[in-house]
């Protein structure tokens, strides 16, 4: 039953830890979709020919992860105002007039803050740590989400201003402005590595943040990152970087097999112990 229908995919390089066939193959599942969902390593020599074939493929679309989003965006003829913004596409699909592409990271990052920090774009600031791939999604999901005072925080500060520029009205600071920013920060938000499994997290010292501040991490491994621990300790609202990871996934699975599927605590479970499993 599972073959016959459409057939979806994620290219990466590689792509063996990602958790989207695990996420789009219980979808499948408990919907009673015939169809697929597979892992396909490309090689980056071959990505340009493995997007621009994709028509021929008997693909309905897929998923793009790293080291290819960016390219994919520059590639395909249709990318979306999201991922024109983001200059990213995780997510293309196959219509009449080609090969469309989108960037649905900031609606899982969105879609997260709706479900775990319901009111959350309340909020008109934010900090938001880093300033690379992810953070840009995350700057857009904010000003799509009506934020207007974003602060880009990175230990390179040439690269937080390079992606203020690109996002008019946000501002850009290294990490010795985190202090004086934090008291006027409804949001904070990690999106760099640190904090990572492996990756050590030097501790910041949370207590200027205003009482009613939401922490959120696009980190999920650990579930719990030090700084969201903090936070708690703290008596702050926290956000953990799983939501946004399953909450990506649905426009995606929507698009290719026509049916909007829903994150439940089932799914979410099933990703946790598979994390708790491979790490
Ligand atoms: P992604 O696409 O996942 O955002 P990336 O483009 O490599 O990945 O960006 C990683 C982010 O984590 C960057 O903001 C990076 O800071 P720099 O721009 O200064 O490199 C940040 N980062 C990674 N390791 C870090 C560390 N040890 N200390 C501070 N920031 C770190």
């Amino acid at each position: 039953m599972a073959e016959a229908g459409p057939r979806a995919f994620v290219c990466g390089h590689p792509v063996g830890h990602s958790r989207s066939p695990l996420i789009h193959g219980y979808w499948l599942r408990e919907l009673q979709i015939g169809g697929s969902y597979e892992a396909i390593d490309v090689a980056p020599a071959k990505f340009a020919a493995f997007l621009t074939n994709l028509g021929s493929s008997g693909f309905s679309g897929g998923n793009i992860t790293l080291p290819f989003k960016e390219a994919a965006c520059e590639l395909i003829e249709h990318p979306d105002e999201a991922a024109r913004a983001i200059g990213a596409v995780n997510t293309v699909w196959i219509e009449k007039t080609g090969l469309h592409g989108t960037n649905t990271d900031w609606q899982g990052f969105a879609a997260s803050m709706d479900e775990m920090a319901p009111g959350w774009d309340n909020a008109t600031s934010a900090v938001i740590l880093g300033a690379g791939g992810a953070a840009r999604g995350i700057v857009y999901a904010l000003i799509r989400r009506g934020l207007t005072k974003i602060h880009i925080i990175n230990r390179t500060i040439s690269r937080a201003a390079e992606l203020a520029a690109a996002f008019p009205g946000t501002k850009a600071d290294g990490w010795s402005g985190l202090s004086e920013k934090l008291p006027h920060a409804e949001l904070l938000i990690n999106t760099t590595s640190l904090g990572m499994k492996g990756n050590q997290q030097s501790t910041l010292d949370l207590a200027p943040l205003p009482p009613s501040a939401i922490v959120a991490d696009i980190v999920y491994v650990p579930l719990e990152t030090p700084l969201l621990s903090a936070a708690r300790e703290r008596g702050l609202k926290t956000v953990d970087g799983l939501g946004m990871l399953l909450h990506q996934a649905v426009p995606g699975f929507e698009k290719w097999f026509g049916v909007r599927p829903r994150v439940t605590e089932k799914l979410r479970n099933i990703i946790v112990s598979d994390l708790e499993r491979t790490g």
